[in-house]
């Protein structure tokens, strides 16, 4: 057993050293971080800009099924926390008369095991985790997603004859 021992940390020992031995990975240049730019770590980079919230208040269509729908207005001060939840104060089902607001889906009433409660399921309760407002910006990379229901279908590919 003593044995066994002294060659496990014998080996892992080998391994760490074998590990160190190896030249750093440099990110081929030149390196861009997505919020520095291009500005080396000992320099202060220009802050981009904010972009102002979109808040047209027109509902926004959804990308694919179950997507939770972004928020179309502002939701800058609203507090949302412990203590209080001021989107249910327009949102929750009985002030949705009153506010205009949509009422939240009949799922944020529903417990991991399905059932329906008389209140807000508790996971449901911080809004944002999956609602979120958008903002007229430029997107950071290119994306080419389709929902499924306005995919295509290709025919097969055919085999090449050579
Ligand atoms: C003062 C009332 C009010 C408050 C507070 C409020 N909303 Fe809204 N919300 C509305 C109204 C009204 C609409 C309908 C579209 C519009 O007029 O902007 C709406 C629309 C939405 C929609 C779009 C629903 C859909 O079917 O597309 C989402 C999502 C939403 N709000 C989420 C939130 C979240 C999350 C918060 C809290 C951070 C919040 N709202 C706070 C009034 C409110
Ligand atoms: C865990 C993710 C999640 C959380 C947290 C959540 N929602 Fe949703 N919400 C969704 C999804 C997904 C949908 C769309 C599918 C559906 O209707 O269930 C939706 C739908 C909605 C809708 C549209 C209802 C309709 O009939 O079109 C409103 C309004 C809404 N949510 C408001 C809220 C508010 C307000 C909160 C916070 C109290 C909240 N949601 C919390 C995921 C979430």
């Amino acid at each position: 057993m003593r044995v066994l021992t002294t060659l496990a940390i014998l080996l892992a020992m080998l391994l760490g050293i074998s590990v160190l031995a190896q030249p750093p990975t440099v990110p081929a240049v030149p390196f861009h971080d997505s919020l520095r730019g291009t500005t080396p770590l000992d320099e202060e980079a220009k802050p981009p800009l904010i972009y102002p919230t979109e808040n047209q208040d027109v509902i926004r269509g959804l990308n694919y099924a179950q997507q939770p729908p972004t928020i179309p207005h502002k939701i800058d001060n609203y507090q949302l926390d412990r203590n209080a939840n001021k989107c249910l104060a327009c949102h929750a089902r009985s002030r949705a008369q009153e506010s205009g607001a949509v009422p939240v889906a009949i799922s944020h009433y529903l417990d991991r095991e399905g059932q329906v409660s008389g209140h807000l399921s508790p996971r449901r309760y911080f809004c944002t985790q999956c609602h979120v407002p958008q903002a007229d910006a430029k997107p950071l990379v290119g994306n080419t997603f389709v929902a499924v229901e306005d995919v295509t279908p290709q025919p097969p590919p055919t085999s090449k004859k050579r």
